[in-house]
């Protein structure tokens, strides 16, 4: 092929790490750029973001991943049409890049639709069309032959989707594009604002920052992991605590009796489950004990503990045992539960449930003064 390049459309609401996976892949195989080309007004569904901010979050996620072979096209924002049409897209780009050839990558489901779009015998003569396999979906092989359409071997987009990160339950995301919903409080934002007053909001959203900080020294696989469990930790705190009791009659019997202010824990683990459809069981477990903690934690759950007790709107100064946490995780945990405990011994009431109580004997010896 001569200088090829990849037209990766879509609607990109948001872009996530799948799409990166993709792009990376078609990069690869084809050694070719790839340009993004987010539609304006998509026609089989409308944004929930606008263009504007549809298209600033691809470009922090393209400067962020630092790739000179991607970029960003405005062009269907530009054209601004009611109705965004590939086959104008691709005429434009044959227009704009004559000595190129074009690579469309498009969807498995619309490889299936492909011959109901417009002009695609066009599309066809103006681009090599290449679909990405997506587990689940049939392709219809009919379609593939009249069009000569291929598929993009090694593409793995992975579990993320758009929609998924707009309802909360997977946010594999690059950072950049994470906090600009969080500042533009985009998609999920809106619907954490039912369950958050604005103080407990602004605490969760401190603590997902600083747990996702913590993570990403640590050096943990996925430190998205750690903000998704720090937004949602205290989704559990506005339910009343017949309800709370009830829920955790059901859902954690053994913790039916403790102390009402740990109750949330399990409702937040439980309600992240069931409202937000949380993907990763890893962070309904970090959620489920990130007020008491308890004997043997994971990584992430120490990470989501610590980042509760220190993030900087706490209240007393927590900058060394921040530091702490970010120059390792566990030596800072153990620094955490340290100064937990020390607290509650001032208070002169010591630990008042069994988990924190094992938790501490496990991780710092049994207190015997
Ligand atoms: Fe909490
Ligand atoms: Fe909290």
């Amino acid at each position: 092929m001569k200088d090829p390049l990849v037209i990766y459309g879509g609607s990109f609401d948001p872009i996530h790490e799948g799409h990166l996976r993709i792009a990376r892949r078609a990069r690869d195989y084809f050694e070719a750029d790839v340009l993004f080309v987010p539609a304006y007004a998509p026609r089989w569904k409308k944004p929930e973001a606008s263009f504007a901010e549809r298209l600033t979050m691809l470009r922090r996620a393209l400067k962020n991943e630092g790739s000179p072979s991607f970029a960003v096209s405005e062009i269907e924002g530009k054209r601004k049409g009611e109705v965004s049409y590939t086959v104008d897209t691709v005429r434009e780009m044959k227009r704009l890049y004559p000595g190129r050839d074009l690579i469309l990558l498009i969807g498995s489901d619309e490889a299936n639709s492909f011959p109901r779009w417009k002009d695609p015998e066009e599309i066809a003569r103006l681009a090599s069309i290449y679909y990405v396999p997506r587990e689940g979906v049939e392709v219809d092989d009919s379609a593939l032959r009249t069009f000569n359409i291929h598929r993009l071997e090694g593409a793995n987009p992975g579990a993320v989707s758009s929609s998924g990160v707009r309802s909360l339950s997977c946010l594999d995301v690059p950072y950049p594009v994470l906090s600009y919903i969080v500042e533009r409080k985009l998609y999920f934002m809106k619907k954490l604002a039912f369950y958050l007053d604005e103080r407990r909001l602004e605490h969760s959203i401190s603590v997902a920052s600083l747990a996702y900080s913590i993570a990403l020294h640590s050096r943990l696989e996925r430190p998205d992991l750690a903000f998704q469990a720090g937004l949602l930790h205290d989704i559990g705190k506005n339910v009343g605590e017949v309800e709370s009791r009830d829920i955790v009659s059901r859902e954690y019997h053994a913790y039916r009796d403790y102390p009402g202010y740990a109750l949330h824990q399990w409702v937040g683990a439980y309600l992240a489950k069931k409202d937000f459809k949380v993907l990763d069981p890893e962070v309904i477990e970090a959620i489920a004990y990130h007020c008491t903690g308890k004997p043997h934690m994971t990584p992430l759950q120490k990470i989501v503990y610590s980042a509760d007790k220190i993030e900087p709107g706490r209240g007393y100064d927590s900058r060394k045992l921040i530091r702490s946490c970010l120059s390792n995780y566990y030596v800072g945990f153990l620094a955490v539960l340290k100064a937990n405990r020390a607290f509650l011994k001032k208070q002169g009431s010591g630990s008042d449930n069994a988990l924190s109580e094992q938790c501490m004997d496990l991780y710092l010896g049994k207190d015997r003064k």
